[in-house]
């Protein structure tokens, strides 16, 4: 069905614009939601700016035969992200099939009446940088249509926002000549409106619930619209040098009907901390109404929808439902200027807004979150109680995110622990620029806490400054017996062990990288297990080697599993083989697990190449996995009897095979 407020005319977006009496309409290729923001954001600002509305749409719901029959006056944005290795996202393939080839429009003609701009989302780590921005863009003006703004490329490696910020202002400029838009029609307008209850019935109240059948508590699936709370049986502390964490974590889904493949992902949903809701609350001078219960109301449900359940308390949208530990962006920062408490106060955020510079030395580079940027610019001490901004709570729930799950590359096999999944997550902690406030993310402290409640000892306030949480979760539904929980639910990879243990499997992870190869080798000794039952001691003679090149910085400080991997080992009759890169062990030269591939890059090559063996490279998308597949195409290029470029080619083939699969994040 059409997106909210839109008019329903099937799959006929040009009709829908003409019955709308919009000029322009945005289509947004989004995968997590990051473009389908960007895509309501261009849209704000356009109706701000100029009076002008936009249906904000998904490319899935239409058809693109008529781009023919798009009126000349009239916009077509299109907000594209571009998903693992150039690929469109779920919702862009059926547009990006239909203007591959040799598309037929409805008039039979070319797209010379067609006005249009791009906005790309990619991530300048990967290979096919912006892919899909670039291939729509090419293939519209090779059809005959008019780009009549600059195309933008925003780099999520980089500052996504800044990029965004520097394209929408270049691209207005150039749309409103063009079409000969008006500015100063708009004015400003608010997207929501909160209203505050007098009496609500407490069981229809949100107070963390993720979903209406949370809170009704009827049984259904489990997904990511209706995350299942599940205990945490289990939390270690993995690491030993007592300075970093990483968390071994144990969550139990027994009754709850999740299923999980080796390799999937788990979403775990997190809180913000105390400290982070406390603030805001202050900054906005809610303390003492935290538990007011309110109903929050779309003013224009084609572009902005509630972005959680409602009725809900103020206390709880800050602490369950948005990001307000996420750094600030200049643009919601210079937003809030006219509600300053102070001249001074106000001047300082028209500067932040305004000056890119200015709001990176200021805020950016420290990664303040909104709260701090406000007391530092209503000239509060860090510790002082805050100064009260008269901001409507409507304007910051426009200009601050939902809060999002973090994934997990799930680190189990079902077939060893159909009840469990575990999660091995390095505990986040940086300090942005040397003496700044240290930042703790907040996902990974959540677990943090988590951990510490599961053994025994109630979170408390650490001399590293990293936070405290509120676990108890909604009604205290979280709470059961001595055991907490957590929302998670699970996410299908492609991330997939070959179907016959007798294909060679090479698996390259170091750090938390290592993770979904725990769950591998669980798979294959699960499957030893069976096949020795059933074919006696010899049962592995015809497996394929299975090999794991790992890295760490020390044997004694963060070695990840260090004695599991024998005991897998004896399991797997020497089919197993761990190879582990040290990079700071004491009085060694630094080791990377690519140099251990290369010592073994002979046998790697013959396994992948004559054996037709399985890759996997999992970990830090940035320089490592861009080293590891260099090296794998050398190593493929010496096993083809051919040079580096051989091997580049074979290399995309076992891409393009699913032979060489990776699971990578920054
Ligand atoms: P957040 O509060 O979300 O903060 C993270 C953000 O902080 C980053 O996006 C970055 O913008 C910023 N940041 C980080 N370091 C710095 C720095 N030095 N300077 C400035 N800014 C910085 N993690 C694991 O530990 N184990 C896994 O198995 C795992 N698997 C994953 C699988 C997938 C498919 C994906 C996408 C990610 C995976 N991650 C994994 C990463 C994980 O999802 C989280 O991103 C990570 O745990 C941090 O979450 P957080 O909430 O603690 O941090
Ligand atoms: P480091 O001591 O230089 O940080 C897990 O983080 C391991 O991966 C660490 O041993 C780390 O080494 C190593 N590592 C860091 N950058 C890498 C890269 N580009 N390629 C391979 N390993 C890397």
């Amino acid at each position: 069905a059409p997106a909210n407020g839109v008019v329903d005319t099937g799959r006929d977006f040009v009709a829908s614009l003409k019955l709308s009496g919009k000029k322009i309409i945005i289509f947004y290729g989004s995968q997590t939601g990051t473009a389908e923001d960007y895509g309501t954001r261009i849209a704000k600002e356009a109706k701000a700016r100029f009076g002008l509305s936009s249906l904000v749409c998904d490319p899935e719901d239409y058809d693109f035969d008529n781009l023919d029959a798009v009126p000349e006056d009239c916009l077509v944005i299109f907000c594209m992200a571009t998903y693992g290795e150039g690929e469109p996202t779920d919702n862009a393939v059926q547009l990006m099939e239909f203007l591959k080839e040799d598309p037929q429009f409805s008039n039979g003609g070319q797209l010379e009446n067609l006005r249009y701009v791009v906005f790309g989302l990619g991530n300048s780590t990967y290979e096919y940088f912006n892919a899909m921005a670039r291939n729509i863009d090419e293939r519209l003006t090779q059809l005959g249509a008019k780009r009549v703004g600059p195309r933008g490329e925003g780099d999520d490696d980089k500052s996504m926002e800044e990029d965004y910020l520097a394209w929408k202002d270049d691209m207005f400029a150039a749309v409103q000549s063009e079409l000969g838009w008006e500015e100063g029609a708009g004015g400003d307008v608010a997207d929501f409106e909160v209203t505050e209850l007098d009496a609500v019935d407490e069981a229809k109240l949100y107070l963390g619930e993720l979903s209406a059948r949370a809170l009704s508590g009827t049984r259904g699936v489990f997904d990511a619209k209706n995350p299942y709370a599940a205990p945490l049986t289990q939390a270690k502390e993995l690491f030993e040098d007592g300075e970093r964490n990483c968390i071994f974590a144990e969550f139990d889904i027994t009754d709850s009907g999740i299923r999980y493949q080796t390799g999937d992902h788990v979403g775990v949903w997190p809180v913000n901390p105390d400290v982070e809701v406390e603030r805001m609350l202050s900054v906005l001078g809610l303390q003492d109404k935290r538990s007011q219960a309110i109903d929050v109301k779309s003013l224009d449900p084609a572009l902005a929808k509630v972005p959680f359940p409602v009725p809900t308390t103020y206390e709880t949208m800050f602490r369950n439902y948005l990001d307000i530990s996420a750094p600030a962006s200049r643009q919601s920062v210079g937003s809030f200027a006219k509600y300053a408490p102070s001249p001074e106060a106000k001047a300082m955020l028209e500067k932040l807004g305004s000056d890119k510079a200015y709001f990176h030395e200021v805020a950016g580079a420290k990664c303040l979150r909104l709260s701090e940027i406000l007391m530092l610019a209503a000239g509060d001490a860090p510790s002082a109680t805050p100064t009260r901004w008269a901001i409507p709570v409507d304007r910051i729930i426009g200009a601050v995110h939902r809060l999002q799950p973090r994934y997990y590359s799930i680190s189990s096999s079902p077939k060893l622990h159909p009840n469990a999944i575990h999660v091995t997550a390095v505990v986040l902690k940086y300090e942005p620029v040397p003496g700044a406030n240290k930042v703790f993310g907040v996902g990974t402290n959540y677990l943090l806490n988590l951990k510490q409640a599961a053994n025994g000892t109630p979170p408390t306030a650490r001399e590293d400054g990293a936070p405290v949480y509120a676990l108890e979760g909604p009604r205290g539904k979280y709470k059961k017996a001595d055991k907490f929980a957590a929302p998670i639910h699970v996410r299908r990879s492609n991330f997939r062990l070959p179907t016959s243990p007798k294909v060679p499997i090479v698996m390259i992870g170091p750090g938390t990288g290592v993770a979904p190869f725990r769950g591998f080798i669980q798979d294959r000794v699960a499957l030893a297990r069976k096949a020795r039952e059933k074919d006696g001691p010899d049962a592995l003679k015809d497996w394929g080697t299975i090999d794991l090149f790992y890295g760490c910085r020390r044997s004694t400080w963060d070695f990840l599993y260090k004695a599991e991997w024998e005991e897998y080992a004896k399991e797997l009759d020497g089919k197993f083989r761990l190879h582990v890169a040290l990079s700071r062990e004491e009085g060694k030269p630094k080791v990377y697990v690519q140099q251990l591939l290369r010592e073994e890059g002979d046998r790697i090559g013959q396994a992948l190449v004559q054996q037709k063996g399985y890759a996997y490279i999992c970990g830090d998308a940035g320089s490592m996995a861009k080293a590891v597949e260099r090296e794998l195409a050398t190593i493929l290029g010496k096993a083809k009897g051919g040079s580096d470029e051989d091997g580049e080619k074979e290399l995309k083939l076992l891409k393009d095979r699913n032979r060489l699969l990776l699971d990578v994040w920054s």
